[in-house]
């Protein structure tokens, strides 16, 4: 039986073609260390990870190089934001579809004081900007927002929630866990002050790598989540002021970083447009194989968006006439589908978009799957839901 990955939303498969070779060839040939050793092999890594940066600036319309900072994933760069910005009696907004790499992070800082509120969504994930205002308190100090919502696709509006965040003066962080690689995103046009990206979904990278750029203004406000050393300025104890080594204690994931590097090389010989159509393409394709057959949802239900404008490629739905987590086993055991079941680590969205408790199953598409998979994915799914096609 032929596997069918269509669980892109967590981790992209396959990677991008130079990204194993990158790895390997670090590993196998000069895995040294960087800003410890002083010998070419140690300099030649740290011009990747220079460069590293340097792609990623590019790619986010960024300013500065040194203000690029790594982590191992979007949530610990979600983390290192919130943790490091927020004090005692700030109050933070949130839309209501986050992932929990916002949500609990925020309930955690609620024993120090820390208070959140979320701005209403409507039932297809969009965001009712309008509603945000009213919201605002004087000790509101931050918005937070996911690009794209991992359960349903939706995108939230980044351009307004920028000039909103302007206007109001708050700190716009944005959660880019979904888009990066795939949507454009400009720092600098949509007035986004850190952006955390992860570099092993839509840009294609290894697990474990990842990162966050901050502006400048934002660097004193932020307390470094970790401390420790960074082959700079070894003769004091004191965290350095200067970037990156701010927020970049301890040895780095270097082969996740090369590996990173090939991704970039990679997105940046390709058109990110060319790939985005083509995924939403296969989701249009995906919805609308799902509604000419079952137009009223009696055996699978669309959740969120029917259409492809203003969502990425990720599709949730529920089979109402079979247990879910019964359909995504035998989707795999049967038809050799991979998706994704349940609540996705977003209970906030799921109780947004009326699928708490019971979650859905949800299908993501990427670059590198085609029509023929879907069709077999639409066979399958419609089987396993108990309609006859
Ligand atoms: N956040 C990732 C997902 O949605 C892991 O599956």
């Amino acid at each position: 039986m032929k596997k069918i990955y269509l669980d892109q939303a967590s981790t992209s498969y396959p990677k991008a073609p130079t990204v194993a070779e990158a790895v390997y060839t670090y590993l196998s040939q000069s895995a040294v260390n960087v800003n410890r050793g002083s010998y070419d092999c140690a300099y030649s890594i740290e011009e990747k990870v220079f460069e590293t940066r340097e792609q990623l600036c590019r790619l986010f319309h960024f300013p500065k190089i040194q203000n690029v900072i790594f982590t191992s994933n979007v949530t610990m760069s979600l983390n290192f934001l919130l943790k490091g910005l927020l004090r005692p009696g700030d109050h933070v907004l949130v839309s209501s579809m986050e992932h929990n790499a916002v949500m609990r992070p925020l309930t955690q800082l609620k024993d120090l004081g820390v208070s959140f509120t979320r701005i209403p969504c409507d039932c297809e994930g969009n965001l009712l900007l309008s509603k945000a205002a009213d919201l605002i308190r004087p000790e509101t100090k931050a918005l937070v927002c996911l690009h794209a919502s991992n359960v349903c696709g939706t995108l939230m509006p980044v351009e307004k929630l920028g000039a909103f965040c302007k206007k109001h003066g708050l700190v716009f962080l944005l959660d880019a866990a979904q888009t990066a690689g795939v949507f454009p995103l400009d720092m600098e046009a949509m007035q986004i002050d850190a952006l955390a990206f992860t570099g092993h979904k839509g840009l294609r990278g290894p697990q474990g790598i990842g990162g966050f750029l901050i502006r400048d203004e934002l660097v004193p406000k932020l307390t470094p989540l970790i401390s420790g050393g960074t082959g700079s300025i070894s003769h004091t104890e004191e965290i350095p002021e200067f970037m990156p080594d701010r927020f970049e204690a301890g040895t780095p994931n270097l082969p996740g970083i090369l590996g990173l590097h090939a991704a970039l090389s990679y997105l940046e010989g390709h058109s990110m447009e060319e790939m985005r159509n083509h995924e939403l393409a296969l989701t249009r394709y995906f919805l609308d194989g799902l509604h000419s057959v079952d137009p009223d949802g009696e055996y699978i239900r669309i959740i969120g968006k029917k259409d492809t404008d203003g969502r990425c490629a990720v599709v949730s739905v529920q089979t109402p006439k079979i247990d879910m987590a019964k359909a995504a086993y035998a989707l795999d055991q049967t038809y050799g589908i991979m998706t994704r079941v349940g609540l996705h680590c977003a209970p906030s969205a799921h109780q947004t978009l009326g699928t708490y408790p019971e979650g859905t199953i949800r299908f993501s598409f990427g670059p590198e799957n085609t029509k023929e998979e879907v069709d077999i994915a639409l066979e399958a799914l419609f089987a396993v839901a108990g309609k006859n096609r």
